[in-house]
């Protein structure tokens, strides 16, 4: 069985990974999306609610599972004896960042942890957590940004009530 894990802040949850999640789970028998808990971030979502949104979120997904996750990925990954870690590019300067994470892992791994990386697809390139959460945050409209259960929740995060 081929599987892979996907790691990832998802805070919050945008419409770029769910295209990532929905694609890399038609090319992998078994997708662990796990959320990684960052004790140096003050995020919008506890990990515990960001776990529970992407379940929600990829409950038609019935090979695609959800877990949180703390310390090295290779770490993670070695325990769950998994070797491949799946990361979205939406454009170059992404690249940069993430070609170095990927060749650190990889090397950090003894060859045993590799990056694949799937292009976000074109409608969702420019989009990214921390634009949903700025725009959330002036009361501006995030419909096309996240799931249709998630928009009331990052509105809740910033005392926002919207009719
Ligand atoms: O969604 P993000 O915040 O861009 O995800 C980044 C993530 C979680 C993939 C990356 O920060 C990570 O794997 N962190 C765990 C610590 C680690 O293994 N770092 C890699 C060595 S530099």
């Amino acid at each position: 069985m081929k599987s892979a894990i996907y790691p990832g802040s998802f805070d919050p949850l945008t419409f770029g990974h769910m295209d990532i999640i929905r694609r890399s789970a038609d090319i992998f028998d078994e997708l662990i999306v796990s959320v990684l808990n960052n004790k140096e971030k003050t995020p919008l979502f506890s990990v515990e609610e960001r776990v529970k949104i992407l379940k929600e979120a990829t409950r038609d997904l019935p090979n695609v599972k959800v877990e949180s996750f703390s310390g090295l990925l290779i770490e993670y990954a070695k325990s769950k004896n998994i070797h491949v870690a799946i990361r979205g590019l939406r454009a170059i300067t992404d690249f940069e960042y993430e070609l170095q994470i990927a060749q650190t892992n990889h090397k950090l791994s003894g060859g045993r942890l590799d990056t694949m990386f799937l292009t976000t697809s074109l409608e969702y390139a420019y989009l990214s957590s921390s634009s949903v959460k700025e725009i959330a945050s002036f009361n501006g409209d995030i419909s096309q940004c996240v799931p249709d259960f998630v928009i009331p929740l990052i509105y809740e995060k910033f005392g926002i009530r919207r009719e």
